[in-house]
């Protein structure tokens, strides 16, 4: 058993770790403020090969492994957790499942689009009362002629707006239930295919998040990714990486409370000595660091298993709600060190706490991945 790095995984965290703290982290707060989503930052990831890491070189991609996608994406959570947002739902769920599902001609034309980063992708499963119970989703797609007539609506899309293609969840046949769900490709601009307001959320509010309205939107019947009836499946394939890309991102959301939480304990001076000379501060100094770095052994070993051709649906599942909690959980520590100044924006950590929600929520809640778990348990 080893716990170090390869070359190119210490490479590949070296570069984003300098992006990160050149070109992201001076912008992280303002983004944040002013909900702006930072277009800026596109263009240059992809210069670093960082919008399709996991993907082979020959289409568009980094070449690296899961686990290289990952500490991308803790690393840009560390200073952004909006910026990481957008770069996993583009990686994992955006790219994915066309790179895993999509025939020859799917390939040419969106994932080297994708992995390269010219495009920017999105997925659409949830909709306004299929969240958690995904399965009850009510948009259709029905096959008239050569196409496929879309309507229905989806909720809480990452990425909506901004990006340039959308991977969708939509029935084919209602009477089948989840065997009769498509997952189809929709470019943005096509007629019947529109976005609502963003979102005004707690975290994350350099991301954009919309609802996306299909009204008799007509796509090529061969926008279908595999079989009808494979829909489902592919979402939930789908999802097994996206959550660890979340997971990823609680933990760079973690590891950067506990940076600042370190920095400031030292600084600040309370009884003639610094707060970090305290025992009640070096404790929750020692839990944090702790929890961070179980979560990051589950999620490096999730990654490391899909890398290694083996089964990760349980262990995305385990790193998701582990470092999910302990993002909550540090972020809240480190305002507590940081006591009043914590409470304001003029410290990263009120940002932590809020932007840390909602990796307990999105891409499946803490109990929907207690469910994955004990599913897979007691089968
Ligand atoms: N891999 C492959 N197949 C899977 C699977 C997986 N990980 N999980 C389930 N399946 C299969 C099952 O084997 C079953 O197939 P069979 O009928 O052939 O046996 C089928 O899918 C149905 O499975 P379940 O009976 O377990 O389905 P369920 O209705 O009970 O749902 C659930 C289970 C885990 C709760 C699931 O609905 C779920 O994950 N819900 C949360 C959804 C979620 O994460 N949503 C976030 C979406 S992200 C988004 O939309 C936008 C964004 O920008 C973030």
């Amino acid at each position: 058993m080893k716990f170090e790095l390869t070359e190119i995984q210490s490479l590949i965290q070296n570069t984003v770790r300098e992006f990160a703290q050149t070109a992201v982290a001076p912008i992280a707060a303002e983004i944040d403020r002013s909900h702006r989503f930072p277009e800026e930052l596109l263009p240059k990831l992809a210069e670093l090969n960082l919008m399709g890491v996991p993907y082979p070189e020959e289409v568009g991609g980094a070449g690296a492994d899961y686990v290289s996608y990952l500490i991308t994406i803790e690393e840009l959570a560390r200073a952004c957790a909006s910026t990481a947002a957008i770069v996993s739902v583009h990686t994992s769920l955006g790219t994915w499942p066309i790179y895993q599902f999509g025939n020859q001609v799917q390939q040419e034309k969106y994932v080297k689009k994708l992995a390269s980063g010219e495009w920017l992708g999105a997925f659409a499963l949830t909709e306004p009362s299929a969240g958690t119970d995904a399965a009850s989703a009510k948009t259709t797609a029905v096959l008239d002629g050569d196409e496929w007539v879309i309507n229905g609506s989806k909720q809480f899309i990452t990425n909506g707006s901004k990006a340039d293609s959308y991977v969708i969840i939509a029935l084919t046949d209602p009477s089948k239930g989840t065997k009769g769900m498509g997952a189809f490709i929709v470019e943005k601009g096509t007629p019947g295919f529109t976005f609502g307001e963003p979102e005004h959320k707690m975290g994350i509010k350099a991301s954009c998040t919309t609802p996306l309205y299909f009204n008799d939107c007509r796509i090529p019947e061969d926008a279908i990714l595999g079989e009808p009836g494979q829909g489902f499946k592919i979402a939930m394939q789908t999802l097994d990486g996206g959550r660890m890309g979340i997971a990823a991102q609680a933990l760079g959301i973690a590891q950067g409370a506990l940076d600042a939480a370190v920095k400031y304990a030292k600084e600040r001076v309370q009884f003639g000595k610094p707060i970090a000379s305290q025992q009640a501060i070096q404790w929750m100094i020692a839990d944090m660091a702790t929890r961070i770095e179980a979560s990051r052994f589950l999620v490096y070993r999730a990654a490391w298993n899909k890398d290694n051709g083996l089964p990760y649906s349980k262990e995305a599942a385990m790193a998701k709600v582990y470092a999910a909690e302990t993002a909550n959980f540090v972020a809240n520590r480190a305002v507590q060190v940081h006591g009043g100044y914590g409470f304001t924006e003029h410290y990263p950590v009120e940002r932590a706490v809020r932007d840390a929600k909602i990796t307990e929520i999105y891409e499946g809640t803490s109990e929907v991945q207690r469910m994955v778990i004990a599913g897979s348990l007691l089968r």
